[in-house]
């Protein structure tokens, strides 16, 4: 789901302002510009306030370059990378969208709590990405809001895609839960075929009101891949397999429990 609220964006040349039509804009309420708000009145807008800073102004990621080079030259292809301000002359803001105005913090050569770090307090990204709050809200998610893990746990901020695996590769998606879930990362005997497809095939990585995180808490989840074991015939032990279906879940104690892979059982079941 893209973000309850969009930027004005730049062209990659810099120059032209590019406004995507159909999306609500919001726009760094320091730097809105009235021109800027006269051309584009057609446009439904939601204005928002990046991280404040009291007393800090604007400087335009340009200038975080001179002390954090390692950072900027690897952002002109990150997924943030094209947020910016509107108008003609304006400073690029990708970095002090997340960080907040930067004007202090470099002339104090980058002093002790003059700078947003979101790695404290996910309230930074909420601001685009309102939505993302109510998921993590929901009754079973990663503990982010607690403070035990942070957005850029998952989400590299400064590089590529914001999505591991750049959105396409599912393995290196896997790869980043599997940094924290070791248990799941087999190598199984017998795998099941569905996790090479994607942790997020089966959980909601923000969060869910399933236990688990799980994006369904009955046998549909397991069913639109199995549909064929809803049809008649089919017998486990002699019984129709339909009757252990309205046991429980497919992945109930006895059944298949081992759903992530198994060094032993071909059904998964342990
Ligand atoms: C004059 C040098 C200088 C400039 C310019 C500068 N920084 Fe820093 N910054 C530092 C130093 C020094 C630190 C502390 C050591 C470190 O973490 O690298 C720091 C730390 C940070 C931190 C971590 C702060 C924390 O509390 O964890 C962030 C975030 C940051 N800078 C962002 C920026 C951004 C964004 C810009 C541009 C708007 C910028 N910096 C410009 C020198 C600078
Ligand atoms: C999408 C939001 C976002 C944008 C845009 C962004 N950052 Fe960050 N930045 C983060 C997050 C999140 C962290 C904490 C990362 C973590 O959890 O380890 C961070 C951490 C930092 C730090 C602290 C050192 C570190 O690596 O942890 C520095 C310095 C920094 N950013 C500089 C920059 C600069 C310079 C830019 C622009 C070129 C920039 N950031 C753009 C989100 C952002
Ligand atoms: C100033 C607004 C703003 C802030 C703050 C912001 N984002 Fe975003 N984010 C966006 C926009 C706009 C997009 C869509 C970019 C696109 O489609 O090219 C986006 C896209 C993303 C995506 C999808 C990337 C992709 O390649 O599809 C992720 C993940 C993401 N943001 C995470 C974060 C995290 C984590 C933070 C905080 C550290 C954060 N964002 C802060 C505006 C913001
Ligand atoms: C446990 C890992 C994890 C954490 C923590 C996490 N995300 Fe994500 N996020 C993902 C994955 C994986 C995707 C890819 C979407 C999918 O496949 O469902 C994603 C997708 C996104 C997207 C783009 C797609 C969408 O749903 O809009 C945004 C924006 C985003 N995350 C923002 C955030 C923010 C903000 C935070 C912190 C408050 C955060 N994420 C914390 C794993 C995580
Ligand atoms: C930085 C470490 C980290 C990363 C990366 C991570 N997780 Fe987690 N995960 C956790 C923590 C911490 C918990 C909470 C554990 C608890 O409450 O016992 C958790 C809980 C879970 C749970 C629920 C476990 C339960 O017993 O209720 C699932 C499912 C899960 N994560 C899946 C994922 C998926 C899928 C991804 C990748 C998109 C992922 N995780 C990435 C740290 C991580
Ligand atoms: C085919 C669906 C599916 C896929 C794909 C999947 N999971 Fe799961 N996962 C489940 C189910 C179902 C459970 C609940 C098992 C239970 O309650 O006994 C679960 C439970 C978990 C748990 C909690 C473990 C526990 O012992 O309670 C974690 C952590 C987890 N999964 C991580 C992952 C990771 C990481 C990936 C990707 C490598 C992944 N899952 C892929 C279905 C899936
Ligand atoms: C993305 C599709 C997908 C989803 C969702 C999915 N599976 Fe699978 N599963 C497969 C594929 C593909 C295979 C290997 C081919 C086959 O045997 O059908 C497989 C194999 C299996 C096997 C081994 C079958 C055998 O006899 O060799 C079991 C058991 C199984 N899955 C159980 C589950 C359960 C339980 C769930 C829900 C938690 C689930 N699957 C969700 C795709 C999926």
């Amino acid at each position: 789901m893209k973000p309850e609220h969009d930027f004005v964006e730049l062209s990659a040349a810099g120059t032209k302002p590019r406004i995507p039509g159909t999306k609500a804009i919001a726009i760094l309420s320091g730097l809105l510009l009235a021109g800027v708000l006269a051309s584009c009145v057609s446009i439904n807008r939601v204005v928002m306030a990046p991280p404040q800073i009291p007393g800090a102004t604007y400087i335009g990621s340009e200038s975080c370059n001179q002390c954090h080079e390692d950072i900027t030259t690897k952002f002109s292809f990150a997924s943030h990378a094209r947020l910016q301000a509107p108008g003609e002359n304006a400073a690029n803001v990708g970095c002090e969208s997340c960080h907040g105005p930067g004007s202090l913090h470099s002339e104090s050569g980058g002093a002790y709590n003059t700078i947003v770090n979101p790695k404290r307090s996910p309230e930074a990204c909420f601001q685009c990405h309102l939505d993302k709050r109510g998921e993590f809200h929901l009754p079973h998610s990663h503990p982010v809001l607690a403070g035990q893990m942070s957005c850029g746990d998952c989400h590299d901020p400064h590089s590529g895609s914001a999505i591991g695996g750049g959105g396409t590769s599912l393995m290196s998606e896997n790869e980043s839960c599997l940094q924290c879930h070791a248990a799941q990362r087999g190598p199984h005997v017998f795998e099941h075929e569905a996790v090479r497809e994607g942790c997020t095939l089966c959980h909601n990585p923000h969060g869910s009101v399933n236990p688990k995180m799980l994006a369904q808490r009955n046998a549909n989840l397991c069913l639109k891949c199995h549909f064929q074991e809803i049809g008649a015939g089919i017998t486990v032990g002699g019984f129709p397999h339909s009757l252990n279906m309205q046991r429980g879940t497919c992945w109930t104690s006895g059944c298949h429990e081992a759903v992530h892979g198994s060094q032993v059982s071909t059904s998964l079941r342990f």
